[in-house]
């Protein structure tokens, strides 16, 4: 029997994250049509989407989720909303909260007051972090666990997070909350730690590590992540929440040697600098909730990190023009050479 098509609608799949996920989702589901709805904002990349861009499956319009006369009727087409679109980047939130508030949370708010009106969606996927838990000094958050984000990209975050509940309490929107922990794969703007510091070292640039080094994150492949979403579209609840992590805690330090010495870089380019405001010193989740459907991580972290790092090596097409319009990166660059980034005089 041919199945019936599913409209789904992917907010932010110019970006990291939601690139791999249209990819994986057109690959998976010949039945859904994707469209793609991205402000294409600095981390909006269309060339992500280059393989989809002529595929009759999926469409993509540039626009604002906070802009309802477009996002509205976008949302009350669909059968399945999955919402990444955000602001995303700790450190641009400690020097300009505005976008954060309003992408992450005003934005979210227009599309779930248009799912309120819809009488098809049946499932809106909000996006959100493991970073609403706040620094974890010991043990796993658990999703009924108190919420205390410690900085404005954290807090607009956890704000969304708790709309979109309310949205499933209150008007009883089909919402899913997930709570992911920090991914890596191709396709990350390099701003993030992992592709920063992989660019930086293919140039034999110094990697600027915060504080001791000893912050703790949770590496979660993205394709990992990717088939835990649509695991939850298919067997998750609504109203729920449900915690997505790796289960690779690693202090940033021991990361940063393990791509040093994936790029056969020297120690040295390890760089001191000062720490981040409001550094939380750990995250971890407990995915006992996702486990209890099925879901186990693919990706063993050695080999992630050595696939990743070799699709940068791969794709400097990609990366390199992204940095060489950062005018920090120039500098850098002409520090280390004595000459222009794009090696002219
Ligand atoms: P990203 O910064 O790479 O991409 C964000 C995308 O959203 C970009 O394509 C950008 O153009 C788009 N966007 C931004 N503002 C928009 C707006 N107003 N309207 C429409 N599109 C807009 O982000 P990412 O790392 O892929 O994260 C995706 C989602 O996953 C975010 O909600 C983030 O909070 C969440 N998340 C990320 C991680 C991680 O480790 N990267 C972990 C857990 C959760
Ligand atoms: O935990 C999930 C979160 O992971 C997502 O919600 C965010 O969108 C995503 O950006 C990420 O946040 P982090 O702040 O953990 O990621 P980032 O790559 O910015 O930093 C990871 C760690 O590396 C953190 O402890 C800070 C450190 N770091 C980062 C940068 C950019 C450095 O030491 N040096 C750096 O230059």
């Amino acid at each position: 029997m041919v199945k019936p098509t599913v409209e789904t609608l992917v907010t932010g799949g110019a970006g990291f994250i939601g690139s791999n996920f249209v990819l994986h989702a057109l690959d998976t589901h010949p039945n859904w049509r994707v469209t793609t709805l991205d402000k294409l904002t600095y981390a909006g990349r269309l060339e992500n989407l280059q393989k989809v861009i002529d595929d009759p499956r999926h469409r993509f319009i540039e626009g604002d989720v906070t802009d309802a006369a477009v996002a509205g009727p976008l949302v009350r087409a669909s059968d399945i909303v999955i919402h990444f679109a955000a602001e995303t980047h700790v450190d641009r939130s400690l020097q300009e909260a505005g976008a954060f508030i309003t992408t992450d949370v005003y934005g979210s708010f227009v599309l779930l007051d248009a799912a309120r009106e819809s009488d098809r969606l049946r499932c809106f996927v909000q996006i959100s972090t493991d970073e609403v838990y706040g620094s974890v000094e010991k043990g796993s958050s658990r999703e009924t666990d108190e919420i205390r984000p410690r900085n404005p990209y954290a807090a607009s975050k956890a704000g969304a997070d708790r709309l979109a509940y309310s949205y499933w309490a209150t008007h009883g929107v089909p919402v899913i909350i997930t709570r992911g922990s920090n991914n890596y794969g191709r396709h990350q703007f390099p701003e993030k730690v992992i592709p920063l510091f992989v660019t930086n070292a293919i140039d034999r640039l110094p990697v600027p590590l915060y504080g001791d080094g000893k912050n703790i994150r949770d590496w979660l492949h993205v394709e990992d992540h990717c088939r835990a979403i649509d695991l939850l579209i298919e067997k998750g609840n609504a109203g729920e929440v449900y915690n997505i992590g790796g289960g690779n805690e690693v202090q940033n330090i021991d990361l940063t040697h393990r791509i040093l010495e994936l790029l056969d870089r020297p120690t040295s380019l390890i760089t001191p600098v000062e720490d981040r405001l409001g550094h939380d010193r750990r995250y971890s989740v407990d995915t006992g909730k996702l486990r209890a459907l099925g879901w186990r991580p693919r990706h063993p972290f050695e080999e992630g990190l050595r696939a990743t790092v070799d699709w940068y090596r791969k794709n400097e097409w990609w990366w390199r023009p992204i940095k060489e319009a950062d005018p920090a990166y120039r500098d850098y660059y002409e520090t280390q050479y004595g000459r222009r980034h794009d090696g002219r005089a």
